[in-house]
């Protein structure tokens, strides 16, 4: 245990560890010890480089606050955050796919009527979202949840922008008893994630752009069913290829159509041009 050479140090920082009375503790410091290590013998890391990598992850903590968590963007930005949701949600059972959680939910979002707005400014292009919330075996779920949120037309969410109202397009609907339900929001724009921090400066020197492509956030939930954190993505995007945070997915890709017609904008309480989507979430039993 003495004698730390380069060849000895990685079994002697692995047995300093052989007490660790929690046992998923020590599995997991064994792995994270046992890869850095080898992360750092693969790359043969400089002094400078080591330096650099301490004052990124240092500027990382400080860039962090009650509305900026700089550590998750890192996360998400290097796939670690989609990982870690793709191994704890396997969905091989035809139940809706989780994606990416991201940093803009707020708890509280009002509680809304069937069929009501989540916009309170009125900015850009309505869209009318209808669908049902099964069971996985195809069976309505009576009075689902539906938590959603989105950014303005603008690209910001609300807690970014000191010019939207409080909780603007955000809310929560209840489907009916035949698990119907239906709510208007505003056609998503894509946007830019947090990039005038060091997770920017990363992006950058790896040659990537901030962006993600355009969605409206879901959180579906109801009793005696796993809830769903996902999107609705809109078809066509430029950017659903190369989203910065890696959360697309096929199923979760959906046409937005265009409707022109005064007329049958008013039926649904909007002005045209309106779009409409048309989604099924599917949840699985506990
Ligand atoms: C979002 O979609 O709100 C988001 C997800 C990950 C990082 C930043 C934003
Ligand atoms: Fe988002």
């Amino acid at each position: 245990m003495s004698n730390n050479t380069e060849e000895m140090l990685t079994q002697n920082v692995l047995a300093s560890m052989e007490q660790t009375a929690n046992p998923r503790l020590k599995m997991v410091m064994t792995s994270l010890i046992r890869h850095l290590h080898a992360f750092v013998r693969e790359v043969e890391l400089t002094e400078e480089e080591w330096a650099l990598g301490i004052q990124f992850l240092t500027k990382t903590g400080q860039m962090c606050d009650e509305k900026r968590q700089e550590f998750i963007l890192l996360s998400d930005i290097t796939g670690v955050s989609m990982l870690v949701d793709a191994i704890n949600h396997r969905a091989a059972d035809g139940a809706t796919e989780n994606t990416v959680f991201g940093p803009f939910y707020r708890e509280g979002a009002p509680e809304l009527p069937t069929g009501a707005t989540i916009s309170q400014d009125g900015l850009g292009d309505p869209v009318v979202v209808t669908g049902r919330v099964l069971s996985t075996d195809g069976t309505p779920i009576p009075y689902a949840l539906l938590d959603i949120w989105e950014t303005d037309e603008n690209g910001l969410y609300e807690q970014q922008d000191p010019e939207q109202p409080e909780m603007n397009l955000r809310g929560k609907f209840r489907a009916d008893d035949k698990g119907y339900y239906c709510f208007v929001g505003i056609k998503p724009v894509s946007y830019s994630i947090p990039d005038d921090g060091p997770v920017g400066q990363l992006l950058k020197a790896l040659g990537r752009h901030p962006f993600r492509p355009a969605h409206i956030h879901l959180i579906v939930s109801a009793e005696g069913f796993v809830p769903v954190t996902t999107h609705l993505f809109v078809k066509g995007d430029k950017y659903l290829d190369s989203d910065a945070v890696f959360g697309t997915k096929d199923s979760l890709i959906v046409d937005f159509i265009r409707h022109d017609s005064a007329e049958e904008a008013a039926r649904y309480n909007v002005t045209a041009p309106f779009y409409t989507v048309k989604y099924d979430f599917f949840l699985r039993p506990l």
